[in-house]
C-alpha cells in the first residue's frame, strides 16, 4: 500500500525536447488516477519516470513516503502493464505469469499458490497451458494484468492498456479494471488519451495537454466546472459547443451576444467585471433542450435553429443545428425524430453555461 507523489517534475530529453513541465500531482493510498490528455502531451514519460525507466530531469517522485529518483526499477515496487502486453511468445500463460516471481527466488509451491489464485482473480485459470497465440486480445490482456498481479506490488502503473481491444471488450474491461481496483485495494496510476475511459474509471482526474497538468479533480468536478476552454472541450463527448461572442449589459440584465443571437446569462457575482468583454461560450450538447418538448432547463433561454444532420442513437439524438452562422450540437430526447432543415426551438439551460476568455482561455464567470 503506498502512496505516490510527483513533486515539480520535467523531463528534458536528450534533444532537449521539454516533455514534461512543473508536474505536481499525489495518487493517495489505494487511489485510482487517470492521466489523460491528447497523444505526445507527456503521459507515458511521466508514468515512466515513476516507474524508473526515464532519469527524472528536475524534481521529485516518491512512492510510499520515499523519494525513489535514484531508486533502481525492480526495487520500487511497482509493477506495469503496457498496451502492447508484452508476453513473452515461448512461454505458456502459467510460465508468463510465474516469470517474475522465479527471478525472485520465490518457492515453488508459493509461485504456484500465487499464480492459480491470481489466474482466478482475472478468470483465466483454464487458459494457464496456452502459449499467447493462442489467446484472444482481451484474454492477452487478462494475462498481461495476471503478471502484474503475481508481484503484489505497492503500486500499478497502467499505459493505455485496452487500446488495442476492439470497443466491445474495452467497455467490458474497463468494468473489470474497476472491480480488480476493489479487490487489490491498491493504488493505480493509468494513462490513456481516451477520456470517457478516464471518466468512467477514475477516483481522481489529472487532465494534462503540452506536458503541462490543466485541472486535477474528480471526474464530474472536471466535467461540470471545467477550468479553461482546453478542458471543457477534451473532457465529453460529443464535445461543448464553443460559441464566440460578447457579454453586455441592458438594464439590469446580462447577455452573451453574436450578432442576432441574445442570451440572458444566469446572475453570477463577478459577472458585472466582464461586461463588454470578448468571451467564448461553452454550453454542453446536453443542455440543450426541443422546448416544445422538454422543459428540463432550469434557466431557459430560447432561440430558433435549423436542424442540418440527425444522428439517430435509439436512446438519444445527436443534432447538428445551424443559427445564422454558428453550428453546433445538441442531444436530444428521442420522443420525435427532428427533419433535416426543420426549425426547432430550443431552449439552451443558461446555467449550465460556462464563459471563458477569449484572450487567455480561462474560465471568468464565478457562480
Ligand atoms: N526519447 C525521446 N526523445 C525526445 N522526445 C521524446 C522521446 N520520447 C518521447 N518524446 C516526446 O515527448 C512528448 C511526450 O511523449 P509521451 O510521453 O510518449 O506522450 P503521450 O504518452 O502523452 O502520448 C512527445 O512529443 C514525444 O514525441
Ligand atoms: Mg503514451
Amino acid at each position: 500500500m503506498a502512496k505516490v507523489e510527483v513533486n515539480n517534475v520535467d523531463k528534458f530529453y536528450a534533444n532537449g525536447f521539454h516533455a514534461v513541465k512543473k508536474v505536481n500531482f499525489i495518487a493517495e493510498d489505494k487511489e485510482f488516477v487517470i492521466l489523460v490528455g491528447p497523444s505526445g502531451c507527456g503521459k507515458t514519460t511521466t508514468l515512466r519516470m515513476i516507474a524508473g525507466l526515464e532519469e527524472i530531469s528536475e524534481g521529485t517522485i516518491s512512492i510510499g513516503e520515499k523519494v525513489v529518483n535514484n531508486v533502481l526499477p525492480k526495487d520500487r515496487d511497482i509493477a506495469m502493464v503496457f498496451q502492447n502486453y508484452a508476453l513473452y511468445p515461448h512461454m505458456s500463460v502459467y510460465e508468463n505469469m510465474a516469470f517474475a516471481l522465479k527471478l525472485r527466488k520465490y518457492k515453488k509451491e508459493d509461485i504456484d499458490r500465487i499464480v492459480k489464485e491470481s489466474a482466478e482473480l482475472l478468470e483465466i485459470e483454464n487458459l494457464l497451458d496456452r502459449k499467447p497465440k493462442q489467446l484472444s486480445g482481451g484474454q492477452r490482456q487478462r494475462v498481461a494484468l495476471g503478471r502484474a498481479i503475481v508481484r503484489q506490488p505497492k503500486v500499478f502503473l497502467f499505459d493505455e492498456p485496452l487500446s488495442n481491444l476492439d470497443a466491445k471488450l474495452r467497455v467490458q474491461m474497463r468494468a473489470e479494471i474497476i472491480k480488480l481496483h476493489k479487490k487489490l485495494n491498491t493504488t493505480i496510476i493509468y494513462v490513456t488519451h481516451d477520456q470517457v475511459e478516464a471518466m468512467t474509471m477514475a477516483d481522481k482526474m489529472v487532465v494534462m495537454k503540452d506536458g503541462v497538468i490543466h485541472q486535477i479533480d474528480s471526474p464530474l468536478e472536471i466535467y461540470n466546472n471545467p477550468v479553461n476552454l482546453f478542458v471543457a472541450g477534451f473532457i465529453g463527448s460529443p464535445a461543448i459547443n464553443k460559441i464566440e461572442g460578447k457579454i453586455i449589459k441592458k438594464g439590469k440584465k446580462f447577455y452573451f451576444k453574436e450578432n442576432d443571437i441574445e442570451l440572458e446569462i444566469a446572475l453570477a457575482k463577478n459577472l458585472a467585471e466582464h461586461e463588454n468583454e470578448e468571451v467564448v461560450m461553452g454550453i454542453r450538447p446536453e443542455d440543450i433542450y426541443d422546448s416544445k418538448y422538454d422543459q428540463m432547463a432550469e434557466f431557459p433561454q430560447k432561440l430558433t435553429a435549423i436542424c442540418e444532420v440527425v444522428e439517430p442513437m435509439g436512446n438519444e439524438f445527436i443534432v447538428f443545428l445551424q443559427i445564422e452562422e454558428i453550428t453546433f450540437t445538441a442531444r436530444l430526447d428521442p420522443k420525435r425524430y427532428p427533419q433535416i432543415d426543420e426549425k426547432i426551438e430550443l431552449s439552451f439551460d443558461m446555467k449550465k453555461a460556462h464563459f471563458f476568455s477569449k484572450e487567455n482561455e480561462e474560465r471568468i464567470i464565478l457562480e
